[in-house]
């Protein structure tokens, strides 16, 4: 299988589902931040607080490029990730690009829970945490919607909704792909 790439919004799911797709399917996961932290010797929050964004992005770009080459992985992109011209046509050439979706009060809510973890919210909360995501949300919506497919991971919360939300991302997504030659294959590769 290409890789299936996981873009989109902060908190609409992206390592969650990720991580679950992968149990459930034997593909290996890779989360790009984490993968660009490694990389870089930092993480985002502490790049992005001493005014150097510039080279998580870069580290970033650099980690997405070793990936596009590979086969049988889902890796959860970064939000910004799309946001770079040459990143998004690496992903649209090399593998199946899917943007995930929540719905406004879902992610609102995991993304209050977890400003602190993601520089470009901290400090924000309330009402002006809703209106710096939509702020950042328009000025990325024409990236975004340059992927192939678009999947809705509002339901995220607990095993349960993990569970159904990936069983249907492998319904609707991956068994259209030429995973591991035909669906068939597929099914005998989702693990109970
Ligand atoms: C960013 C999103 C973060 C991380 C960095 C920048 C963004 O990833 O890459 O903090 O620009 O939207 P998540 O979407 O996984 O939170």
């Amino acid at each position: 299988m290409l890789p299936v790439y996981l873009i989109g919004f902060m908190g609409t799911g992206k390592s969650t589902l990720g991580r679950a797709l992968s149990l459930h399917t034997g593909y290996r996961f890779v989360d790009l931040d984490t993968e660009a932290e490694r990389l870089l010797g930092a993480t985002a929050s502490e790049a992005f607080l001493r005014g150097d964004a510039e080279s998580f992005r870069r580290t970033e770009s650099r980690a997405l490029e070793a990936l596009a080459g590979e086969t049988d992985v889902i890796v959860a992109c970064g939000g910004g990730t799309p946001c770079r011209e040459s990143n998004m046509e690496l992903m649209l050439g090399s593998g199946t690009v899917v943007r995930l979706t929540a719905s406004r009060e879902r992610l609102l809510r995991r993304l209050e829970e977890a400003a602190g973890q993601r520089p470009l919210l901290a400090g924000y909360s309330g009402a002006q945490l809703e209106a710096r995501v939509d702020e950042l949300m328009a000025g990325r919506e024409a990236a975004y919607s340059r992927a192939h497919r678009i999947f809705d991971a509002t339901y995220l919360e607990n095993e349960a909704e993990i569970e159904a939300t990936c069983r249907r991302f492998i319904e609707e997504i991956l068994s259209k792909q030429n995973v591991r030659g035909n669906s068939s294959d597929l099914s005998a590769a989702i693990k109970n």
